[in-house]
């Protein structure tokens, strides 16, 4: 490691230890390191299954494969139309999964966090990094992570699609309305899905960026506040869909394979 450049640069304090910190700075890492594996592994497992993600009964699509536009889809999963290949390598919805992960990818609170917990740059406040430069996001490849508000909007727009999914399922099989522990699990799952987008910081500036003076733009400024108020719950928010995203796809697949039988209160 070069001794000049970082915390080794000269005018910083030479200190005997690595770090003067004694408190056990390293837990928020290690389980930012577990939450995300889970996800992911849960989540390429469930998508390159291709089974269980539709319950033809009440109509409930889990979000992972929604919008369903693969010709290997059934009937009543595919909202949209079926115009994709059936592959076992290319996922049921291979229109949304890209862009979702991206979102998600270069989000602020994620970046910040797998920075920190997988690449350690740093790993924490007053803990020395182990690389011998750093460059930020000021060059390729990181500096992609600058598209995020692209992704914005394209999340912004499967979130609605999420929306009719759930709005769907209220209508059983026999055309009847119907209320079953699915239907609540959608619901709180798009409503979380709604408020980690919303929080967005690019949907913050989409509401009140580049604005001179917010006396000449009132409803903007009432949405920028609005925002800014979830915006200071942008992490709680990402970690709690994540969660009612997997709970979610779980039931569905729970109830699609047979598994369990959905608790209906109405139809
Ligand atoms: Fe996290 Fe945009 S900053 S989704």
């Amino acid at each position: 490691m070069s001794t000049d450049t970082g915390v080794h640069a000269p005018p910083r304090a030479r200190l005997p230890v690595s770090t003067l910190r004694n408190d056990r700075w390293w837990v928020p890492q290690v389980l930012t390191i577990a939450g995300l594996s889970i996800f992911v592994i849960y989540a390429t497992v469930r998508v390159f299954l291709q089974q269980n993600y539709w319950v033809e009964e009440y109509h409930y699509l889990t979000p992972f494969y929604s919008p369903c536009i693969s010709t290997g889809c059934v009937d009543g999963a595919a909202h949209f139309g079926r115009f994709i290949p059936d592959h076992a390598l290319i996922p049921y919805a291979a229109l949304s999964l890209p862009f979702l992960l991206l979102f998600r990818l270069t989000c602020y609170y994620y970046r910040k966090a797998y920075y920190r917990s997988f690449w350690l740059a740093p790993p924490a406040c007053a803990v020395p990094e182990p690389h011998a430069r750093y460059t930020g996001e000021t060059r390729f490849p990181l500096i992609l992570q600058n598209i995020h508000r692209y992704f914005f909007y394209l999340a912004f727009a499967i979130t609605i699609i999420n929306t009719y999914d759930m709005l769907l399922a209220f209508q059983t099989a026999d055309g009847g309305f119907g209320l079953g522990l699915g239907n609540v699990i959608l619901v709180v799952n798009v409503v979380m899905l709604w408020l980690y987008t919303l929080s967005c910081h690019s949907c913050r500036h989409v509401m009140g960026g580049r604005l001179k003076n917010f006396s000449k733009h009132p409803v903007r400024y009432r949405m920028w506040t609005r925002i800014s108020a979830l915006n200071t719950r942008h992490m709680e928010f990402a970690w709690i869909s994540l969660g009612t995203l997997m709970l979610v796809d779980l039931y569905v697949m729970l109830v699609a394979s047979g598994t369990i039988t959905d608790l209906r209160f109405i139809g």
